[in-house]
């Protein structure tokens, strides 16, 4: 078997680093004891997944996180850090049990990537974007990023389940290379998939053709994996409706039933994030939820695990707490992390925990009530200086240690608009945490 070869190239050996809870999140008080929280919608104790998602799967399985769960965490994990490090660290509570993973590295560009942090922008007029840094995508030469590449997919592999899939999402810069490195952990003949996905946009190429497409590597560990056809299915071309309808003998004289829908091909049409004015949340090089739902829906069932260790904007948890999976999402910059939290946030998915590795710098200043003129009613928080906040959250009983937000409300992105009250009954140690539109945290306690 061919394999490809660097100056340097090793097998590493990571030290795991410790990873610290920095608070629980109940999204909208989902999960919460019923006690502190005021809406109807939040009255309900410990968390159950709802028993139906929009796919009509039943999930049927209770996250009792505080029997299940070390340290009283729910199963889903969204945590700032070096990924090498923390699946260096998951390894030995998550080794061969992670069902699906999705990779969606930086491709070898050599750029650097800017979010977009202001709200309620003309999103014609890049000139007047207000941007802050996003992610780097920039190497010394391809054998640094070739030994990224290929440290990151040896841990990936050992954290897979036996019935597990690999999806790892490249374009025209290192997608042959990732191929060769792919076959020499799964073999060759573990390539479930090429799989092809185009998209339309501008684009300033004069002397070539566009390139429109990116390459997604598929591979399973082995015969035994999870692939649900009937979950992914799309409807027929009309014209191949017709010509089915005319005559049987088209199509090698098999009858498709026509109602069920097909699979789909290996080359998929999903317009670009920059296109899905919903879904864009400014973090650069966002991928649609509909890719990531298609991914999740064929190659893993309700209640299995779904990680994403380069997850960027959050597009992977966000949808797999969506289609009842449990997530593990990890990226190694603030930015990133926060702008998955809000995702989920407002998706009112399941609780989850907010974890970093503890060589990640993590810095909450702590602020008065008077800095953000903040007022406290006997069912609400208000918020009088919103002008700089992007997120702000709220545990209504704060033991001075681990942070469990019950309330949230961050920043619309399109109408740049931020809820200034948070209706909770308060009474007991309050402690508001808020991040700013340049990303800054703060902590206040009434
Ligand atoms: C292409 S983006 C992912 C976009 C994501 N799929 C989405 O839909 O938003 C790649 C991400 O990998 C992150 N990243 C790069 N190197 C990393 C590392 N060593 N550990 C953790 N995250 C990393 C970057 O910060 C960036 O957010």
């Amino acid at each position: 078997m061919p394999s490809l070869t660097w100056p340097g190239k090793h097998h590493a050996d990571p030290v795991p680093a410790p990873l610290i809870q920095e608070s629980i999140l109940y999204p909208n008080g989902r999960g919460y004891p019923a006690r502190f929280v005021s809406s109807e919608e939040n009255v309900g104790g410990y968390p159950v997944r709802s028993t139906e998602n929009k796919n009509g799967d039943v999930q049927g399985y209770p996250v009792d996180f505080m029997q299940s769960q070390p340290k009283d965490r729910p199963v889903d994990r969204l945590i700032l850090g070096e990924n090498l490090e923390v699946m260096a660290a998951l390894l030995p509570e998550y080794e061969g049990r992670i069902n699906l993973i999705y990779a969606d590295p930086p491709f070898f560009t050599n750029r650097k990537y800017s979010a977009r942090i202001g709200r309620g922008e003309d999103s014609r007029k890049p000139e007047s974007w207000k941007l802050a840094e996003g992610y780097h995508d920039a190497w010394p030469d391809l054998d640094s990023y070739l030994q990224f590449l290929y440290e990151r997919l040896e841990r990936m592999y050992c954290l897979l389940a036996p019935n597990g899939t690999l999806y790892l999402h490249l374009d025209w810069h290192a997608d042959a290379y990732a191929r060769l490195l792919l076959d020499e952990f799964f073999g060759e003949d573990h390539l479930l998939n090429e799989i092809i996905w185009t998209y339309h946009g501008p684009s300033p190429i004069r002397r070539a053709f566009n390139r429109k497409h990116d390459t997604i590597l598929v591979y399973v560990k082995s015969e035994d994996y999870t692939f649900n056809a009937d979950k992914v299915r799309e409807p027929y071309n009309p014209n191949t409706v017709i010509t089915f309808k005319s005559s049987r003998k088209a199509g090698f004289g098999k009858v498709p039933d026509l109602d069920r829908g097909k699979v789909p091909e290996d080359w998929w049409y999903f317009p670009v994030v920059a296109r899905l004015h919903n879904e864009r949340t400014g973090y650069p090089t966002q991928k649609p939820e509909a890719l990531l739902e298609r991914i999740i829906l064929a190659s893993s069932n309700s209640g299995d695990i779904v990680a994403d260790f380069f997850c960027g904007s959050g597009t992977t948890p966000f949808i797999a707490a969506q289609t009842g999976r449990q997530f593990i999402a990890c990226d190694e910059t603030f930015r990133a992390v926060h702008t998955t939290r809000g995702r989920l946030v407002n998706s009112g998915s399941a609780p989850f925990s907010l974890e970093r590795s503890k060589s990640q710098p993590w810095k909450i200043d702590s602020a008065q009530a008077s800095t953000f003129n903040i007022k406290l009613s006997s069912s609400s928080i208000q918020l009088g200086d919103s002008e700089n906040v992007d997120y702000w959250e709220v545990d209504p009983d704060w033991d001075g240690n681990l942070f469990k937000s019950v309330a949230q409300a961050q920043r619309h992105a399109r109408s740049g608009v931020i809820p200034q009250e948070i209706k909770i009954k308060t009474g007991h140690t309050i402690c508001v945490r808020l991040v700013t539109i340049n990303g800054e945290q703060y902590q206040i306690v009434l």
